[in-house]
């Protein structure tokens, strides 16, 4: 099964990525790790994304669609898998269409006021990427998946989140009414906790076996 996660900068993304992943034996294809991975390396790809990222603003189409292209048609993904942070435009969705099929896309719906708090207190996992948030941390600086240190991301502080929150109004919600029109959309209410919007997105995914 191919599966999009749609939803705002904050919404939920990642973390239910994680456990989609875990429970489903997906490959879990962000967008957002592969650019930071490429940035810690220095790499020529990173270099570039590092001054969109900065900004809020997406890296340009053609140099994304391009690595997912590459990503997707590896060994691991012949059986399916799982992209979190692409498509982001229309653009990227109709490439995406060129090259694969997809069966399902998750649109993760949260209020905007809880963005603002949720991005600016994550908490993200160096080595696995796993998201917490400060306040279910109590105190704990270290992974409970894999131990890895957490820090938190340069793009997380109130300036930078707005503009990645306009980016998504303006770029990226304009795919909610593309994959509805294609009868692939599935809304999952994501303002509640983390294991109620999995017991959701389970439930849809159990139903498609
Ligand atoms: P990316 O890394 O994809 O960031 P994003 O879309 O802004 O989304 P986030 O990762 O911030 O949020 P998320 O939905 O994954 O939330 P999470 O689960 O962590 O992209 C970063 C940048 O890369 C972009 O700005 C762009 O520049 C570039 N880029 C990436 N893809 C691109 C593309 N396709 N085209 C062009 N440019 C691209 O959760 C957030 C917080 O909330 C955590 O603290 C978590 O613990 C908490 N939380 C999660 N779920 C819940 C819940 N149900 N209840 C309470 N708290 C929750
Ligand atoms: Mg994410």
């Amino acid at each position: 099964m191919n599966i999009i996660l749609l939803g705002a900068p904050g919404a939920g993304k990642g973390t239910q990525a994680s456990r989609i992943s875990d429970t489903y034996k997906l490959p879990h294809i962000s967008t957002g790790d592969i650019f930071r991975e490429n940035i810690k390396n220095e790499t020529p790809i990173g270099l570039l994304a590092k001054s969109y990222i900065d900004k809020g603003q997406l890296v340009p189409d053609e140099v994304t669609c391009k690595i997912v292209e590459e990503r997707i048609a590896r060994e691991d993904c012949k059986n399916g898998y799982m992209l979190d942070g692409f498509p982001r435009t229309i653009a990227q969705a109709e490439a995406l269409d060129k090259i694969t099929k997809i069966d399902l896309v998750i649109n993760i719906d949260v209020d905007f006021s809880l963005l603002l708090d949720r991005l600016c207190g994550r908490r993200v996992c160096k080595d696995c990427g796993e998201s917490y948030h400060i306040s279910r941390l109590n105190g704990e600086t270290n992974c409970s998946r894999c131990g890895g240190e957490l820090y938190q991301r340069k793009d997380d502080n109130p300036e930078t989140v707005q503009s990645r929150l306009d980016v998504y109004n303006a770029q990226t919600s304009p795919l909610i009414e593309y994959y509805t029109a294609k009868g692939l959309l599935f809304n999952v209410g994501g303002n509640t906790t983390p294991e109620a919007v999995f017991a959701e997105v389970s439930k849809k995914l159990d139903s498609m076996k």
